[in-house]
């Protein structure tokens, strides 16, 4: 016999083993957590690996070519992320959300598009699913993923200026490829598209007027900018607190510049504060993790790319969906009522709002363990 040899990837973060309630009951869709908050969003990260290296998120010192991204096997297949996916639509989820690392890089996603897109609610609805990408192949996948069933694309974008966004993404790449791959996205039909950018003082926030200006000049309504607080995820970003502008003060720029009224907010639990801009040229919104958390009606559960299931973007154990999916009980594999089961007990004792927590203790992860890391487990 050889020795047991445990995958790096089955350690790189802490994991539950899901527990199979004792009553195996249906899902209602009616579930929620400990602090009452239903489940309404998936995201789903498909990929570890990124092309790029913003240094907010897989800084260049330590994701090198050293770094030993997930293998292959690890990662879920199609056929389970469809599987877990439809699971939580049975509980109540109404939105997915493909990210990674960088989604465009997994082979044949349009594929896990198609298959996704024919999931319904209970009710017939068609399930809201959408992307988060850099930006850097859209031009290239926009039309193919469209037909795939996808309805809109988030596009992150931390600069207009090539060389400020050169320096941003860490690997020379150029701005007007991204700009390309949004003009594909709208082209192909991918609408509103929404655009997100990162701020941080002092490397690109002298970026924030001249993005909005670009945005509602060219695209008007049909894109929507997103500004958003550099939050101190993960562990490797080297996240200061005076690298934060908070987003009053992005939208004192942005309306100095371009006037703004408040609009309400559509969804519960959303992360933006909508505003328009008073001459009509369309919408913006503001992501304030640091300034003011939005933890008290967050619906958002995250699947790892090898099938962890993680209950908030600050947390640093997951559970272990995957070891369900493969896994087998008295000799079978388990069913699909007992992983929903297992989910919806998970989701039950869920009691995670880090945001609101920061800086106390609570809020710190337990002695070993480690913060994921946002290319990890997506935006
Ligand atoms: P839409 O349905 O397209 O509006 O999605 P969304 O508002 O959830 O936006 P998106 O997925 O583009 O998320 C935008 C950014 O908000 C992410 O990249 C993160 O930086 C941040 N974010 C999203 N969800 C959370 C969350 O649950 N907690 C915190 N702290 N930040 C989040
Ligand atoms: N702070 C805020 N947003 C981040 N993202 C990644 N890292 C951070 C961070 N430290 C978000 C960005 C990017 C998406 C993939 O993840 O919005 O567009
Ligand atoms: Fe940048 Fe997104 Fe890649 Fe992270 S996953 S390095 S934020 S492009
Ligand atoms: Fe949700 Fe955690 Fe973000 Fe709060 S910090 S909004 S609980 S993911």
């Amino acid at each position: 016999m050889g020795e047991t040899i445990i995958p790096l990837a089955d350690l790189r973060y802490a994991a539950e083993l899901p527990r199979i309630p004792e009553r195996v009951v249906p899902p209602d869709g009616l579930l929620s957590d400990r602090l009452g908050r239903p489940l309404r969003d998936l995201r789903i990260s498909v990929t570890d690996r990124c092309n790029f290296r913003c240094s907010y998120c897989m800084p260049k010192e330590v994701f090198d070519s050293r770094y030993r991204f997930l293998p292959h096997d690890a990662l879920l297949t199609f056929e389970e992320i469809t599987r877990v996916s439809r699971l939580f639509v049975e509980h109540g989820v109404r939105k997915l959300r493909l990210t990674g690392g960088e989604p465009l890089l997994r082979k044949g996603l349009e594929t896990l598009v198609g298959m996704l897109s024919a999931l319904r609610a209970p009710d017939g609805e068609a399930i809201d699913i959408t992307l988060t990408t850099n930006g850097s192949l859209l031009g290239r996948k926009a039309a193919s993923l469209r037909a795939a069933g996808l309805r809109r694309v988030t596009v992150s974008l931390d600069a207009l200026d090539d060389a400020v966004f050169r320096r941003m993404n860490d690997v020379d790449f150029p701005v007007a490829d991204v700009l390309r791959g949004i003009d594909a996205a709208l082209a192909a039909g991918l609408a509103p598209l929404k655009v997100n950018m990162v701020v941080k003082r002092g490397t690109n926030d002298h970026e924030i007027v001249p993005l909005a200006r670009h945005v509602r000049e060219h695209y008007g309504p049909s894109v929507i900018l997103r500004f958003i607080e550099f939050m101190d995820v993960g562990a490797t970003n080297g996240w200061r607190m005076d690298e934060v502008l908070p987003s009053a003060d992005v939208i004192d720029r942005v309306n100095a510049a371009f006037p703004l009224e408040p609009l309400e907010p559509t969804a519960p639990g959303e992360t933006a504060e909508r505003w328009r801009y008073r001459d009509g040229r369309g919408e913006v919104g503001f992501i304030s993790s640091v300034t003011r958390a939005f933890c008290r009606d967050c619906n958002r559960a995250r699947l790892s790319t090898e099938g962890k299931l993680f209950l908030c973007l600050f947390a640093s154990r997951g559970h272990d969906l995957r070891a369900l999916l493969r896994g087998r009980r008295d000799g079978r594999p388990y069913t699909d009522e007992e992983v929903a089961a297992a989910i919806g007990l998970i989701w039950s004792e869920r009691d995670d709002r880090y945001s609101e927590l920061r800086g106390r203790d609570a809020a710190e992860p337990g002695s070993g363990e480690r913060r994921i890391e946002m290319h990890y487990i997506g935006g």
